[in-house]
């Protein structure tokens, strides 16, 4: 009659050296299948007298449990293996240097938002967002433009067929009404900007259906027209790099904002070409004013207790001045060659400490 110890050892080896998956289930089959060897013994127990039965019986199952158990050790142990070998095969090294021949461009636009990023929220702005399909009333209405005002027309609305929930739904012709789901969201004290696509029914040469803003807001219970100017002074000089760059805030007309200014920046048109910094010319750069305390009221924000100021920018425009690109459309060209010239490294990340360019 067969040895068990003997068949345990022979069995127990075949298991601990089965170099793969397929190897361990072909020794399984040779011991547990249902010819396997220690199967073919369980059916002969049969035969024996009771007591012999008895203790071989018992031998017998915990030689099967064993034989289980290593079978079950030695596949985790294979798989394993498996996947180290596998991670050892795809080893990828991340501190190569990128393939030059791959390497993409940043467009200037990405560029310049990433620049205004950093440079708003080293003064302690988060970004929030709104959806490029907005309804009337938060794209006009709530930012005080009723439905007669004239400024409804110069914004060249692009307006969708149908209406939502009781209104007519716009592609947002500028990213003001982030402001107000800004403020409808969260309690004041706030200080966003918001970067994002903007859309006006107009395309010339200065003018594309597709923009981009970079809104401002701030509100809170001391917030004055100082902050404001402080704010966006110090946005310029450090945009455009030039420490005593001349800022002017000059008095203009928005319905959401009250006082309204807008900010030009100094700059020459000397022999032709036009250079940001001193000089005997002025260039609109953006728009701004304090907060109209109709606007807070629209949020249910107290003006009595609040108050905030807020600036739109377009981001084309500080860009080609920044960067020096005469024309507006090559930017949504998507043409290679002008995007290895006017684009940026793409592993370059903008810091102020750092440096905005690389
Ligand atoms: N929304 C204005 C526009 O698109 C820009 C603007 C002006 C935004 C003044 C503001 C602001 O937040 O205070 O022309």
């Amino acid at each position: 009659m067969q040895d068990v110890p003997k068949l345990r050892s022979e069995l127990l080896a075949e298991i601990e050296t089965a170099a793969d998956l397929g190897a361990l289930d072909s020794a399984r089959v040779a011991a547990l299948g249902k010819k396997g060897r220690i199967t073919e013994l369980l059916k002969s127990l049969g035969t024996l007298a009771p007591e012999e039965r008895k203790a071989r019986g018992a031998a017998l199952n915990t030689l099967r449990d064993e034989v289980a158990a290593a079978l079950e050790a030695r596949k985790s142990a294979l798989a394993e293996a498996a996947i180290d070998s596998r991670l050892q095969d795809e080893r990828i090294d991340v501190t190569l240097p990128s393939r030059p021949e791959r390497t993409g461009r940043i467009h200037p636009i990405s560029e310049t938002i990433e620049e205004c990023i950093q440079i708003f929220g080293e003064m302690g702005f988060t970004i929030a967002e709104g959806p490029d399909i907005e309804d009337d009333w938060h794209n006009f209405t709530a930012l005080n433009i009723p439905p007669d005002h004239p400024a409804r027309q110069e914004h060249d609305t692009f307006y969708l067929p149908g209406e939502r929930e009781g209104g007519r739904m716009v592609l947002r012709t500028h990213t003001s009404p982030v402001q107000i789901r800004a403020m409808q969201a969260r309690k004041p004290p706030l200080r966003i900007i918001v970067p994002g696509r903007t859309f006006r029914c107009d395309d010339d040469a200065t003018h594309s259906p597709m923009f981009h803003q970079v809104e401002g807001l701030v509100v809170d219970r001391t917030t004055h027209m100082g902050h404001l100017k402080g704010c966006l002074i110090e946005f310029c000089r450090t945009f455009f790099g030039i420490d005593d760059l001349p800022v002017r805030f000059r008095p203009s007309y928005f319905p959401f904002t009250e006082p309204s200014a807008e900010v030009d920046i100094g700059c020459s048109r000397e022999g032709g070409g036009l250079k940001i910094g001193h000089g005997k010319d002025w260039l609109e750069i953006l728009g701004c004013g304090m907060v109209n305390p109709k606007v807070l009221e629209n949020c249910g924000i107290d003006p009595a207790v609040f108050q905030g100021f807020a600036f739109g920018l377009g981001v084309e425009r500080i860009s080609m001045l920044k960067y020096g690109i005469p024309d507006l459309r090559t930017f949504y060209e998507s043409d290679l060659r002008w995007l290895r010239y006017y684009g940026f490294p793409a592993l370059h990340v903008p810091s102020l400490v750092g440096g905005l360019e690389p």
